[in-house]
Protein backbone atom coordinates (compact mmCIF):
# COMPACT_ATOMS: atom_id res chain seq x y z
CA UNK A 1 0.00 0.00 0.00
CA UNK A 2 1.76 3.50 -1.06
CA UNK A 3 1.17 6.10 1.87
CA UNK A 4 1.85 9.57 1.64
CA UNK A 5 2.73 11.04 4.79
CA UNK A 6 2.10 14.88 4.15
CA UNK A 7 3.76 17.04 6.51
CA UNK A 8 4.72 20.79 6.40
CA UNK A 9 2.25 23.43 5.68
CA UNK A 10 2.05 26.89 5.00
CA UNK A 11 2.19 28.29 8.89
CA UNK A 12 4.87 29.11 11.41
CA UNK A 13 4.41 25.34 12.33
CA UNK A 14 5.61 23.96 9.35
CA UNK A 15 8.98 23.20 10.84
CA UNK A 16 7.27 20.96 14.03
CA UNK A 17 5.58 19.50 11.10
CA UNK A 18 8.06 18.29 9.63
CA UNK A 19 9.30 16.99 12.65
CA UNK A 20 5.92 14.94 12.92
CA UNK A 21 5.83 13.98 9.91
CA UNK A 22 9.90 12.16 10.13
CA UNK A 23 8.44 10.35 13.06
CA UNK A 24 5.36 9.01 11.65
CA UNK A 25 7.78 7.69 8.42
CA UNK A 26 10.27 6.58 10.68
CA UNK A 27 7.66 4.56 12.61
CA UNK A 28 5.21 3.12 9.59
CA UNK A 29 5.49 -1.11 9.34
CA UNK A 30 8.06 -1.07 6.22
CA UNK A 31 6.50 -4.48 5.56
CA UNK A 32 2.97 -3.12 5.16
CA UNK A 33 3.39 0.16 3.54
CA UNK A 34 5.74 1.93 1.07
CA UNK A 35 5.65 5.30 2.70
CA UNK A 36 6.32 8.52 0.83
CA UNK A 37 7.54 11.83 2.25
CA UNK A 38 5.37 14.41 1.05
CA UNK A 39 6.08 18.02 1.49
CA UNK A 40 3.02 20.63 1.18
CA UNK A 41 5.24 24.03 1.60
CA UNK A 42 4.55 27.76 0.53
CA UNK A 43 7.62 27.28 -2.13
CA UNK A 44 5.78 23.98 -3.74
CA UNK A 45 3.96 20.40 -3.04
CA UNK A 46 7.12 17.67 -3.50
CA UNK A 47 7.95 14.45 -2.91
CA UNK A 48 10.98 14.12 -1.42
CA UNK A 49 13.64 11.42 -1.45
CA UNK A 50 17.10 11.13 -1.17
CA UNK A 51 17.17 14.66 -0.98
CA UNK A 52 15.91 14.94 -4.67
CA UNK A 53 12.13 16.97 -5.13
CA UNK A 54 9.94 15.45 -7.42
CA UNK A 55 6.90 17.46 -8.05
CA UNK A 56 3.21 16.14 -6.58
CA UNK A 57 0.60 16.69 -9.77
CA UNK A 58 -2.19 18.91 -8.57
CA UNK A 59 -4.72 17.76 -10.56
CA UNK A 60 -4.18 14.24 -8.55
CA UNK A 61 -2.27 14.22 -6.04
CA UNK A 62 -0.02 11.65 -7.90
CA UNK A 63 4.00 11.92 -8.92
CA UNK A 64 6.28 11.01 -11.17
CA UNK A 65 9.46 9.49 -9.62
CA UNK A 66 12.11 7.56 -11.63
CA UNK A 67 10.11 5.89 -14.60
CA UNK A 68 7.21 5.34 -12.33
CA UNK A 69 4.05 7.07 -12.27
CA UNK A 70 2.34 6.70 -8.19
CA UNK A 71 -1.11 7.09 -7.17
CA UNK A 72 -1.19 7.03 -3.39
CA UNK A 73 -3.68 4.82 -1.49
CA UNK A 74 -4.04 6.92 1.10
CA UNK A 75 -2.67 10.23 2.87
CA UNK A 76 -1.62 10.11 6.30
CA UNK A 77 -1.62 13.85 7.27
CA UNK A 78 0.59 15.72 9.52
CA UNK A 79 0.19 19.05 8.83
CA UNK A 80 -0.31 21.31 11.72
CA UNK A 81 -1.98 24.73 10.91
CA UNK A 82 -2.80 25.68 7.42
CA UNK A 83 -3.70 23.74 4.68
CA UNK A 84 -3.94 20.94 6.55
CA UNK A 85 -5.54 21.30 10.11
CA UNK A 86 -8.43 23.62 9.07
CA UNK A 87 -9.60 21.50 5.82
CA UNK A 88 -8.53 22.66 3.47
CA UNK A 89 -6.08 19.54 1.82
CA UNK A 90 -9.09 17.33 3.41
CA UNK A 91 -11.54 18.76 1.05
CA UNK A 92 -9.52 18.73 -1.85
CA UNK A 93 -9.02 15.11 -0.60
CA UNK A 94 -12.42 14.50 -0.34
CA UNK A 95 -13.00 15.57 -4.17
CA UNK A 96 -10.03 13.35 -5.40
CA UNK A 97 -11.49 10.48 -3.39
CA UNK A 98 -8.36 9.90 -1.50
CA UNK A 99 -8.48 8.48 1.77
CA UNK A 100 -7.22 10.53 4.50
CA UNK A 101 -6.15 10.29 7.97
CA UNK A 102 -8.23 12.00 10.76
CA UNK A 103 -11.25 14.30 10.91
CA UNK A 104 -13.27 15.19 7.84
CA UNK A 105 -12.93 18.78 6.14
CA UNK A 106 -15.90 19.89 7.89
CA UNK A 107 -14.61 18.83 11.64
CA UNK A 108 -11.24 20.18 10.82
CA UNK A 109 -12.55 23.85 9.85
CA UNK A 110 -14.50 23.92 12.60
CA UNK A 111 -12.19 22.80 15.21
CA UNK A 112 -9.03 24.87 13.94
CA UNK A 113 -11.68 28.07 14.47
CA UNK A 114 -11.63 28.45 18.28
CA UNK A 115 -14.65 30.43 18.56
CA UNK A 116 -16.90 27.93 17.04
CA UNK A 117 -15.87 25.08 19.00
CA UNK A 118 -15.91 26.73 22.03
CA UNK A 119 -19.91 27.78 21.05
CA UNK A 120 -20.88 24.08 19.91
CA UNK A 121 -19.07 22.71 22.96
CA UNK A 122 -20.89 24.55 25.01
CA UNK A 123 -24.42 23.25 23.77
CA UNK A 124 -23.26 20.07 25.38
CA UNK A 125 -22.36 22.02 29.04
CA UNK A 126 -18.44 21.86 28.58
CA UNK A 127 -17.08 24.25 30.76
CA UNK A 128 -14.97 26.94 29.10
CA UNK A 129 -13.06 30.29 29.86
CA UNK A 130 -15.10 33.63 29.52
CA UNK A 131 -14.37 35.27 26.23
CA UNK A 132 -14.55 37.92 24.01
CA UNK A 133 -14.58 37.86 20.08
CA UNK A 134 -12.64 40.76 18.31
CA UNK A 135 -11.97 41.61 14.82
CA UNK A 136 -9.45 43.49 13.19
CA UNK A 137 -10.10 47.06 12.88
CA UNK A 138 -13.30 46.96 15.81
CA UNK A 139 -12.50 49.30 18.47
CA UNK A 140 -12.03 47.81 22.26
CA UNK A 141 -10.95 49.30 25.49
CA UNK A 142 -8.85 47.17 27.97
CA UNK A 143 -10.46 48.68 30.73
CA UNK A 144 -13.77 46.97 29.56
CA UNK A 145 -11.93 43.77 28.74
CA UNK A 146 -10.69 43.95 32.08
CA UNK A 147 -13.90 44.72 33.67
CA UNK A 148 -15.58 41.74 32.06
CA UNK A 149 -12.73 39.05 32.42
CA UNK A 150 -10.29 40.04 35.37
CA UNK A 151 -6.81 39.94 35.23
CA UNK A 152 -4.44 38.44 33.83
CA UNK A 153 -6.31 37.68 30.44
CA UNK A 154 -5.04 35.87 27.32
CA UNK A 155 -5.31 36.84 23.86
CA UNK A 156 -4.94 34.63 21.30
CA UNK A 157 -5.72 34.29 17.50
CA UNK A 158 -9.07 32.71 16.82
CA UNK A 159 -6.97 30.47 14.16
CA UNK A 160 -3.89 29.24 14.74
CA UNK A 161 -1.55 26.57 16.68
CA UNK A 162 1.03 26.17 18.69
CA UNK A 163 0.72 29.20 20.97
CA UNK A 164 2.13 31.63 17.83
CA UNK A 165 0.53 34.63 18.35
CA UNK A 166 -0.38 34.31 22.38
CA UNK A 167 0.21 36.54 24.90
CA UNK A 168 -0.93 36.67 28.85
CA UNK A 169 -1.93 39.49 29.93
CA UNK A 170 -0.46 40.88 33.37
CA UNK A 171 -0.79 44.62 32.85
CA UNK A 172 -3.06 46.63 30.55
CA UNK A 173 -0.37 48.92 29.37
CA UNK A 174 0.61 45.44 27.26
CA UNK A 175 -2.66 44.83 25.47
CA UNK A 176 -1.66 46.64 22.76
CA UNK A 177 1.10 44.28 21.83
CA UNK A 178 -0.68 41.61 22.83
CA UNK A 179 -3.28 42.53 19.52
CA UNK A 180 -0.41 43.32 17.48
CA UNK A 181 1.16 39.82 18.51
CA UNK A 182 -2.31 38.33 18.09
CA UNK A 183 -3.33 39.81 14.40
CA UNK A 184 -0.20 38.98 12.73
CA UNK A 185 -1.49 35.43 12.96
CA UNK A 186 -5.15 35.96 12.08
CA UNK A 187 -7.72 38.68 11.65
CA UNK A 188 -9.70 37.68 14.40
CA UNK A 189 -8.68 37.07 18.14
CA UNK A 190 -10.17 35.45 21.16
CA UNK A 191 -9.69 37.45 24.31
CA UNK A 192 -10.08 34.69 27.46
CA UNK A 193 -10.18 35.48 30.93
CA UNK A 194 -7.24 33.33 32.61
CA UNK A 195 -8.31 29.55 34.22
CA UNK A 196 -6.17 29.07 37.54
CA UNK A 197 -5.88 25.38 38.16
CA UNK A 198 -3.53 22.42 36.74
CA UNK A 199 -3.75 22.47 32.87
CA UNK A 200 -3.78 18.71 31.38
CA UNK A 201 -3.54 17.33 27.69
CA UNK A 202 -5.64 14.68 26.64
CA UNK A 203 -4.91 12.14 23.73
CA UNK A 204 -8.31 11.13 22.15
CA UNK A 205 -8.43 8.73 19.38
CA UNK A 206 -10.97 5.99 17.82
CA UNK A 207 -8.88 3.38 18.71
CA UNK A 208 -10.53 -0.97 17.89
CA UNK A 209 -14.04 0.49 17.67
CA UNK A 210 -14.21 2.82 19.75
CA UNK A 211 -13.62 6.53 21.53
CA UNK A 212 -10.53 5.78 24.06
CA UNK A 213 -8.44 8.10 26.02
CA UNK A 214 -4.54 7.75 25.34
CA UNK A 215 -3.39 9.44 28.22
CA UNK A 216 -3.38 12.47 30.23
CA UNK A 217 -0.46 14.41 31.15
CA UNK A 218 -0.35 17.41 33.64
CA UNK A 219 1.65 20.80 31.93
CA UNK A 220 4.03 22.57 34.26
CA UNK A 221 5.23 25.34 32.19
CA UNK A 222 8.72 27.06 33.27
CA UNK A 223 7.20 29.94 31.35
CA UNK A 224 4.14 31.90 32.37
CA UNK A 225 2.06 29.80 30.56
CA UNK A 226 2.98 26.84 27.72
CA UNK A 227 4.13 28.86 25.12
CA UNK A 228 6.17 28.08 21.80
CA UNK A 229 9.55 27.99 23.61
CA UNK A 230 7.43 26.57 26.45
CA UNK A 231 6.05 23.48 23.84
CA UNK A 232 9.57 23.21 22.05
CA UNK A 233 12.45 24.28 24.13
CA UNK A 234 12.23 22.10 26.33
CA UNK A 235 10.85 25.00 29.03
CA UNK A 236 8.40 23.02 30.92
CA UNK A 237 8.05 19.68 32.78
CA UNK A 238 4.83 17.25 30.70
CA UNK A 239 4.02 14.48 33.71
CA UNK A 240 2.33 11.81 31.79
CA UNK A 241 0.07 10.48 34.28
CA UNK A 242 -1.12 13.59 35.41
CA UNK A 243 -1.12 14.18 39.01
CA UNK A 244 -4.90 14.03 39.33
CA UNK A 245 -7.16 12.39 42.07
CA UNK A 246 -8.93 9.46 40.77
CA UNK A 247 -12.16 11.33 40.38
CA UNK A 248 -10.88 14.40 38.63
CA UNK A 249 -9.11 11.57 36.54
CA UNK A 250 -12.37 10.39 35.83
CA UNK A 251 -14.07 13.74 34.87
CA UNK A 252 -10.82 14.79 32.41
CA UNK A 253 -11.36 11.48 30.74
CA UNK A 254 -15.29 11.49 30.66
CA UNK A 255 -15.19 15.22 29.21
CA UNK A 256 -12.22 14.41 26.99
CA UNK A 257 -14.42 11.90 25.47
CA UNK A 258 -17.76 13.98 25.41
CA UNK A 259 -15.36 16.45 23.47
CA UNK A 260 -14.52 14.64 20.91
CA UNK A 261 -17.55 12.86 20.31
CA UNK A 262 -19.89 16.28 20.48
CA UNK A 263 -16.89 17.48 17.46
CA UNK A 264 -17.45 14.50 15.83
CA UNK A 265 -13.71 13.49 15.31
CA UNK A 266 -11.77 10.69 13.84
CA UNK A 267 -8.56 9.48 14.61
CA UNK A 268 -5.59 11.00 16.52
CA UNK A 269 -6.70 14.01 18.66
CA UNK A 270 -5.36 15.91 21.49
CA UNK A 271 -7.58 18.67 23.80
CA UNK A 272 -6.23 20.73 26.14
CA UNK A 273 -8.15 21.43 29.85
CA UNK A 274 -7.76 23.27 32.90
CA UNK A 275 -8.59 21.60 35.81
CA UNK A 276 -10.44 24.82 37.73
CA UNK A 277 -11.70 23.93 41.20
CA UNK A 278 -12.23 19.92 40.33
CA UNK A 279 -13.95 20.88 37.13
CA UNK A 280 -12.31 20.47 33.27
CA UNK A 281 -12.93 23.51 31.42
CA UNK A 282 -11.97 23.14 27.67
CA UNK A 283 -9.16 25.23 25.84
CA UNK A 284 -9.16 23.58 22.36
CA UNK A 285 -9.08 21.05 20.47
CA UNK A 286 -6.16 19.85 18.21
CA UNK A 287 -7.40 17.46 15.24
CA UNK A 288 -3.82 17.07 14.36
CA UNK A 289 -1.98 16.71 17.30
CA UNK A 290 1.86 17.63 17.29
CA UNK A 291 3.63 14.18 17.05
CA UNK A 292 7.51 15.33 16.93
CA UNK A 293 9.35 13.39 19.58
CA UNK A 294 8.76 16.18 21.79
CA UNK A 295 5.40 16.58 21.52
CA UNK A 296 2.52 15.00 23.83
CA UNK A 297 1.01 12.31 21.83
CA UNK A 298 3.22 10.36 21.53
CA UNK A 299 4.53 10.18 24.76
CA UNK A 300 0.99 8.85 26.24
CA UNK A 301 1.09 5.93 23.30
CA UNK A 302 4.44 5.03 25.10
CA UNK A 303 3.04 5.47 28.34
CA UNK A 304 0.00 3.30 27.79
CA UNK A 305 2.23 0.97 26.03
CA UNK A 306 0.58 1.16 22.50
CA UNK A 307 3.55 1.06 19.84
CA UNK A 308 3.09 4.03 17.86
CA UNK A 309 3.10 1.67 14.32
CA UNK A 310 -0.01 0.03 15.83
CA UNK A 311 -1.51 3.58 16.12
CA UNK A 312 -0.58 4.07 13.06
CA UNK A 313 -2.43 1.34 11.20
CA UNK A 314 -5.36 2.00 13.46
CA UNK A 315 -5.33 5.20 11.92
CA UNK A 316 -4.51 4.31 8.48
CA UNK A 317 -7.21 1.81 8.67
CA UNK A 318 -10.05 4.32 9.95
CA UNK A 319 -8.95 6.64 6.99
CA UNK A 320 -9.83 3.36 4.48
CA UNK A 321 -13.30 2.23 6.36
N1 LIG B 1 -0.46 22.48 17.13
C1 LIG B 1 0.52 21.66 17.79
C2 LIG B 1 1.40 20.99 16.80
C3 LIG B 1 -0.12 20.67 18.70
O1 LIG B 1 -1.28 20.79 18.95
O2 LIG B 1 0.55 19.77 19.18
MG1 LIG C 1 -3.47 24.01 19.30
Amino acid sequence: MKVAVVMGGYSDESVISLRSGKLVLSNLDKSKYEAFEVHILKDGWHVVADDKKYPINKADFSVDMDGRHIRFDVAVNTIHGTPGEDGHMQAYWELLGLPYSGCSFYQSALTFNKRDTLSVLSKFGIPRAKSIYLSKGQAVSVDEIVAQLGLPFFVKPNQSGSSLGVSKVNDPADFDKALAFAFAEDNDILIESNLKGTEVSVGVLHYRGQTTVLGLTEIVSQNDFFDYEAKYEGKSEEITPARLDRETERKVRETAAKAYEALGMRGFSRSDFIVMDGVPHFIEMNTNPGLSPQSIFPQQAAHAGIAFSDLLDNEIALALE
